[in-house]
């Protein structure tokens, strides 16, 4: 009996890619929105009437509205400049949304993206998780009800100087930039942003973010954590812990695992992969030119799919910066002697990131946004910067030192994957945990939602992984529904549902 199921389960073809939403299930989400609409903006009335005074500067800061904001529910939201360097005039660009109910008794999370040069108003605000999402063309926002807000005070960060609407006044800046440098400008960043919304000084604070935020996260908790030893000299962050998705962690562990996924799901020939495993020592960093030469082979794979969501249709829109970017990253690993790597930015999707663009280049927009006050950015306000993914120094090969550390110091830490990203795929993300060497608390085993396994998670002696089940590299963006019981669910201490 149980092996003819399982023969038959072999043999069941499932569709790939997911049917267009009937007009019923579509007349039920309206149903269900405009349910919380009504939820929320009862919520908001109730909160604002009982609302403490907002001092000044925060007052300045204040988003009233957004060109093209539903008018409902109420978002308390701002927005502005904080100086993380006066000498050299260094200045980052926040977006910040309070809890949807009770914000004074909600914890203070930070959402970075990566790339490195990927803005997280475009991508991890306006198209991932945040509360108003760029409509299709850029036409307008509309309101996320999936949206993390919900269990935290939400805060996004355009970093490193370079990336969106945040500037440097000193150009020589952004030849230097690494993840030192941005780890130490985000620092700053919190203790003047905190000086400036001083009533968060005392909420729980977690950090998350992905892609290449798997460098920043983890090091700007490195940061906190041990400024915060010296309580005197430094403003005391109350850091609980952090929560990555789909991070880089470990060069060789990612691109082996990188490789291997692209084999096992049937993206690349025997030969590529064999090609690759004869070629490439990924315990060095310094890849030879044979290995740059293999692994464009299997990067050209992709070229016509989506690495970051390989089942997903891929963006189809014209030529776009984003195809644009890799082609000049595959050109440039032939001629410029590219010893390290296929440069390529981490989480980046053409179609979601024109939307943005179109919406926060316009000049109302940036008005109410309290952005490009002066003009001072060079160019138009771009969603990923192609120079600061070029120029940026990549000097750090792996963060799993800093997961051996903050483990021991206590933080909570979880690390998630969408399970259809071919570009940090699942299987090198396993390889980082094992690296770890960490005791199994709870063995791998199923997660569930709205009675479907959502995924699997497996706690460690010190933290817990997750998958999201059919999510690419955009896991908030992928399933949003999925993504708010994870993030509610970590910032609650709970766990995953373990049953239907
Ligand atoms: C950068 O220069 C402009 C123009 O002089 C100035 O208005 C702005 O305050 C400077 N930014 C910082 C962070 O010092
Ligand atoms: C990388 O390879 C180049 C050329 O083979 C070599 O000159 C350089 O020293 C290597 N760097 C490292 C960090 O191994
Ligand atoms: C890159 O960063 C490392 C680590 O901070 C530093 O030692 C190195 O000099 C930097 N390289 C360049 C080209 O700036």
């Amino acid at each position: 009996m149980a092996t003819e199921a399982a023969a038959t389960a072999r043999w069941l073809l499932l569709p790939l890619l997911s049917p267009p939403q009937s007009p019923h299930k579509q007349q039920q989400l309206i149903f269900g929105a405009l349910l919380l609409l009504f939820f929320f903006s009862s919520l908001q009335s109730l909160h604002c009437n009982a609302a403490a005074g907002y001092n000044e500067q925060q007052e300045a800061d204040r988003v009233a509205f957004l060109p093209g904001q539903p008018s409902s529910p109420k978002v308390s939201q701002f927005s502005g400049y904080i100086t993380v360097n006066r000498q050299n005039g260094r200045a980052l660009f926040y977006w910040f949304f309070e809890a949807q109910a009770l914000p004074s008794q909600k914890p203070l999370l930070l959402w970075l993206n990566g790339g490195p040069g990927c803005s997280s108003v475009g991508y991890g605000a306006a198209s991932e998780l945040g509360p108003l999402r760029v409509s299709r063309n850029g036409a307008g926002l509309e309101f996320n009800k999936f949206a993390w807000n919900k269990e935290a005070n939400l805060l996004f960060l355009e970093s490193p100087v370079g990336v969106g609407f945040s500037y440097t006044n000193t150009s020589s800046d952004l030849t230097k930039l690494n993840d030192g440098f941005v780890a130490e400008d985000a620092y700053n960043f919190l203790v003047n942003w905190l000086d400036r919304f001083p009533q968060y000084k005392d909420h729980e604070f977690y950090i998350s973010g992905e892609s290449y935020a798997g460098h920043y996260v983890p090091q700007l908790a490195d940061l906190v954590y041990e400024r915060n030893k010296d309580k005197k000299a430094n403003r005391y962050i109350k850091l609980k812990g952090f929560i990555v998705g789909n991070p880089l962690t470990d060069d060789q562990y990612d691109s082996k695992g990188l490789v291997e996924y692209a084999w096992s799901h049937a993206v690349v020939s025997d030969g590529i992969y064999e090609r690759v495993n004869k070629v490439c020592n990924f315990k060095i960093s310094n890849w030879t030119s044979d290995c740059n030469e293999a692994m464009s082979n299997i990067f050209r794979q992709y070229q016509e799919i989506d690495i970051y969501n390989i089942y997903a249709p891929k963006c189809n829109l014209a030529q776009t910066s984003r195809v644009a970017a890799f082609d000049h990253a595959l050109e440039a690993s032939d001629q410029e002697q590219f010893s390290r790597r296929i440069r390529m930015f981490s989480g980046y999707d053409a179609c979601y990131s024109s939307y943005a663009e179109k919406y926060f280049n316009k000049p109302d927009v940036q008005k109410a946004f309290h952005a490009n006050g002066n003009g001072m950015l060079p160019g138009k306000w771009k969603v990923c910067s192609d120079s600061i993914l070029r120029s940026y120094n990549f000097s750090v090969l792996s963060v799993l030192p800093i997961y051996s550390k903050l483990i021991k110091a206590g933080l909570r830490i979880w690390f998630y994957s969408g399970d259809a990203d071919g570009r940090v795929p699942v299987i090198g993300s396993r390889y980082c945990m094992e690296a770890l060497g960490l005791a199994i608390k709870r063995d791998w085993q199923p997660w569930y939602l709205n009675r479907q396994v959502a995924g699997r998670f497996v706690e460690y002696d010190g933290m817990t992984m997750v998958t999201i089940r059919g999510a690419g590299h955009l896991v908030p963006l992928n399933k949003p529904e999925e993504g708010l019981a994870l993030i509610d669910t970590f910032l609650l201490g709970k766990q995953l549902l373990t049953h239907r």
